[in-house]
C-alpha cells in the first residue's frame, strides 16, 4: 500500500534536527534540554500529557502520553533517543551538520538517520492519529538524551515505572538491505571503558629517565594487551563467558543475508583476519569482541608521558552479563598495570537482548510492517547497542526493534543522511503498528 509522506514531517523533523543536541561531551546541555523540549510541545500540541523528566544530573528524558479513542485500548510505549553524537571532522561535511539539506532524496544532517530521522515518523503519526481522534491505542512517549554515551536515567525510569506496558516500538534500528525492512530479534550488550594512567607528575625526557621511570603509555599498553582478543579476534575466555549458542532459525537466516565479504567491502573495511568474512554474522551478532576506540598520550618526541587516556569497548554476546563481564575487565586491567601507576577506570554498560520471534506481539508487527511497505521483514540481529532495550525485556515488555537505517546512512560519521524514502516508511510501518497492536 502506497502513502505519500506529508510535508509537514519533513519540516518539522529539519527544525528538531537544527538543534545541536550533542551528548557525546562536546555539546552544550542547554541545547540537549532544548531538544527535549522541542518533543515535548510536539506531544502537547496534539493534545497529549507530556512532561520532562531529570534522573539525577542526566539529561532530560522526555515523557508523555497520548490517548486512545477508547479508553481501554492497550497501550504502547514508543521509545526514541534526542541526543545526537558529536559531528567529528567538520571539514569533511559538505553542508553544515546542523543545517539540514535535502539532496538526491536524502536528508543530511547530524541525526538525520541516528536517532531524530529514524524515530520522528513514528511520533509524528501517533501524534496525527491522536490529533485526529483515531489512535487505537494508548501511546506512552519516551525520549531520551544519553544513549549515545550510556547513560543510565532510561534504565532507572523504566525499572521505576510499575505500570508496564502491552508493547515497546524502539525505532533505532535498520533494515537488512533497501528492499528488506527488518525486525532486531537480538541485539549486543556493551561495556564500553574509560581508563586514566598516571605515573609522574608531568612528562619527562626520556633520556635522562627512561629505563628508571614508570611511562603512563607502556603501562596502558600492558593493560590494553590483557584484554585484547587473539589475532583471529576470539576473546580471552574470561571475557567470553556465558555466550549463548544461537538457534538454528538464527543460523538459517544469516544464509539469506549478503555475504560478510562484501558488507566489509562495502565501507572499505579490511577483513580482521582469512575466517572473518565467512563468519561475519556469527562474529558480529553472536560473538562478543574488543576494540580499543582511542587512545591519547604522548607526542612524537622523546619524551615519557605522564598521563595516557584511553577507551576500550567491549561488545556482549547475547548470554553474556553485563555487570560481571564489566567486573572481569576491571580485574584483568588492574592486575596488569604496574606497581605505582595511577588507574582510573569508570564504565558504562547495557545488557544484551534477545527476542523470540514466534511471540504474539513480534507476530502482529511483522505482518504489520509487511502490510506498509510490501516487503516481509527479516528477523536479525545485530551488532550494535541500544541498551533500553534489556531494560524494557526486564519489565516484561514485548518489545519491537526496528527502523528504516541503512549502512550508508552514515550514522556516527561525516554526512549522515536519512532516505526521504525511509521517512516515508517508518511514517507507514508506524500507522500499521499501532494500529496492528489494538489486537493486543
Ligand atoms: N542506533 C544505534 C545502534 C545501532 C547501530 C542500531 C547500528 C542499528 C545499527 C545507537 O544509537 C548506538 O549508536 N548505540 C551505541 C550505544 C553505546 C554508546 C552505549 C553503540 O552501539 O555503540
Ligand atoms: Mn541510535
Ligand atoms: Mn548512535
Amino acid at each position: 500500500m502506497f502513502q505519500a509522506m506529508d510535508d509537514a514531517l519533513l519540516s518539522e523533523l529539519t527544525d528538531w534536527l537544527r538543534i545541536p543536541s550533542i551528548s557525546t561531551g562536546e555539546g552544550d546541555p542547554a541545547e540537549l534540554e532544548r531538544a527535549a523540549q522541542w518533543a515535548a510541545d510536539k506531544v502537547r500540541a496534539a493534545g497529549g500529557e507530556v512532561e520532562l523528566v531529570r534522573v539525577g544530573e542526566g539529561n532530560p528524558l522526555v515523557v508523555g502520553e497520548l490517548r486512545a479513542a477508547n479508553a481501554d485500548a492497550p497501550t504502547v510505549l514508543i521509545y526514541g533517543h534526542y541526543d545526537v553524537q558529536g559531528v567529528g571532522d567538520e571539514t569533511a561535511w559538505k553542508s553544515g551538520p546542523f543545517e539540514p539539506e535535502v539532496r538526491d532524496g536524502r536528508l543530511y544532517a547530524r541525526g538525520a538517520c541516528d536517532d531524530k530521522g529514524n524515530f520522528f515518523p513514528l511520533l509524528h503519526t501517533a501524534c496525527a492519529m491522536a490529533s485526529a481522534g483515531e489512535l487505537p491505542v494508548n501511546v506512552r512517549v519516551l525520549i531520551e538524551g544519553e544513549e549515545e554515551v550510556g547513560g543510565e536515567s532510561v534504565a532507572e525510569w523504566v525499572r521505576a515505572d510499575d505500570r508496564g506496558a502491552d508493547a515497546a516500538i524502539v525505532f533505532d534500528g535498520g533494515m537488512e538491505d533497501p528492499e528488506t525492512p527488518s525486525i532486531t530479534v537480538g541485539l549486543r550488550g556493551i561495556v564500553h571503558t574509560h581508563i586514566t594512567v598516571r605515573t609522574a607528575r608531568r612528562d619527562l625526557h626520556q633520556g635522562m629517565y627512561g629505563g628508571a621511570a614508570l611511562n603512563s603509555l607502556n603501562a596502558l599498553h600492558a593493560m590494553l594487551s590483557a584484554v585484547l582478543p587473539d589475532a583471529e579476534g576470539r576473546v580471552r575466555p574470561e571475557l567470553a563467558a556465558d555466550t549463548a549458542e544461537p538457534s538454528e532459525i538464527e543460523r538459517a537466516s544469516w544464509a539469506r543475508l549478503a555475504p560478510g565479504e562484501q558488507v566489509l567491502a562495502e565501507v572499505g573495511a579490511r577483513p580482521l583476519s582469512p575466517s572473518a568474512p565467512a563468519e561475519f554474522r556469527e562474529r558480529t551478532g553472536a560473538l562478543p569482541c574488543v576494540d580499543i576506540n582511542y587512545i591519547e598520550a604522548g607526542s612524537p618526541r622523546t619524551v615519557i608521558a605522564a598521563e595516557t587516556k584511553a577507551a576500550v569497548t567491549l561488545r556482549l554476546a547475547p548470554g553474556q552479563s553485563a555487570a560481571a563481564m564489566q567486573a572481569e575487565m576491571e580485574r584483568l586491567l588492574r592486575e596488569a598495570a604496574p606497581d605505582g601507576a595511577e588507574v582510573e577506570i569508570t564504565h558504562h554498560a547495557g545488557e544484551p537482548s534477545h527476542f523470540d520471534p514466534e511471540s504474539p506481539a513480534l507476530r502482529l508487527a511483522g505482518e504489520a510492517i509487511e502490510r506498509a511497505t510490501g516487503m516481509a521483514p527479516a528477523y536479525t540481529s545485530i551488532g550494535g547497542s541500544i541498551p533500553v532495550v534489556a531494560d524494557l525485556a526486564a519489565a516484561g515488555i514485548p518489545t519491537i526493534v526496528s527502523g528504516f537505517a541503512l549502512a550508508d546512512d552514515d550514522i556516527h560519521a561525516p554526512n549522515e543522511s536519512y532516505r526521504l524514502e525511509s521517512l516515508r516508511l517508518g511514517a507507514a510501518a508506524s500507522r500499521e503498528l499501532l494500529t496492528a497492536f489494538a489486537a493486543l
